[in-house]
């Protein structure tokens, strides 16, 4: 009792200090699942093409040996939350706690991230998380181009598995390489975009990263914004599902 008014207490600082005044629906977050059959087939595969489910993708990540960032990493990050979920969320790459825990956003800016979704009624088991890198760069540096490119193939094929109905790019290095542009984070961030990958089109917002936001709180406004842009897509495509 005590815990849930402390709580509620410390979501309203939160929502001060952010500078948002809208109430938010604790109701429409309910967000519809839409049922995917996971084959649970763990044959090994050599190529990404051939692979046809997420236990078969994480065991090919696991085993891949031509990215020196895993030499240097405990663990391999594959993802948390619901894979069933219409909600994926892509962030840069683990940090110290991700590589030690092998789960991605479970840091300091993991925990500002679960604040920022607690905001509109969103926590880690109604969404789908994921990194582009899937190995903790030493001294947690940005990863470089090469490293870039040979993991972009991972994630894609990982979007492709899940189909999720959004994505949430989280930060300028995923925002940039999902979304094959040169433009930064403030330039893409507090609008909509598409991602693209074959046939498959899915609609992408991409916002500020949490690490950035604790360097720089009085931007929490802005990814709150988001956040609500976010809130009132989900609203939509509930809307979508229902008269479906
Ligand atoms: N930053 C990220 O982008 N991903 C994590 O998993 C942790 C920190």
């Amino acid at each position: 009792m005590i815990n849930s008014f402390e709580k509620k207490i410390d979501d309203l600082k939160f929502q001060l200090e952010s500078g948002v005044s809208e109430n938010i629906d604790l109701s429409v977050n309910d967000f519809k699942k839409t049922t995917k059959t996971i084959s649970i087939d763990e044959q090994e595969n050599n190529s990404l093409s051939e692979i046809s489910n997420l236990s078969e993708l994480k065991k090919y990540i696991e085993e891949y040996s031509e990215c020196s960032l895993k030499d240097t990493a405990k663990n391999t990050v594959f993802c948390d939350g619901n894979e069933n979920s219409n909600i994926m969320i892509i962030g840069e790459a683990p940090g110290n706690q991700e590589d030690i825990e092998g789960k991605p956003f479970v840091g300091k800016s993991g925990k500002l991230l679960n604040k920022i979704l607690n905001f509109i009624n969103i926590d880690r088991n109604s969404c789908y998380i994921a990194n582009i890198i899937p190995w903790r760069p030493p001294g947690n540096r940005n990863p470089s181009s090469e490293e870039l490119k040979t993991c972009l193939p991972f994630i894609k094929k990982h979007i492709n598995l899940t189909k999720p109905k959004i994505l949430l790019l989280v930060g300028s290095i995923s925002a940039k390489a999902l979304l094959e542009t040169d433009l930064g984070i403030t330039k893409l961030r507090g609008e909509w975009k598409i991602y693209k990958d074959g046939e498959l089109e899915i609609p992408t917002l991409p916002i500020f990263h949490p690490a950035y936001l604790l360097r720089r709180p009085t931007m929490k406004s802005l990814v709150m914004r988001d956040i609500l842009l976010l809130n009132k897509k989900i609203k939509e495509l509930n809307k979508e599902i229902i008269n479906d």
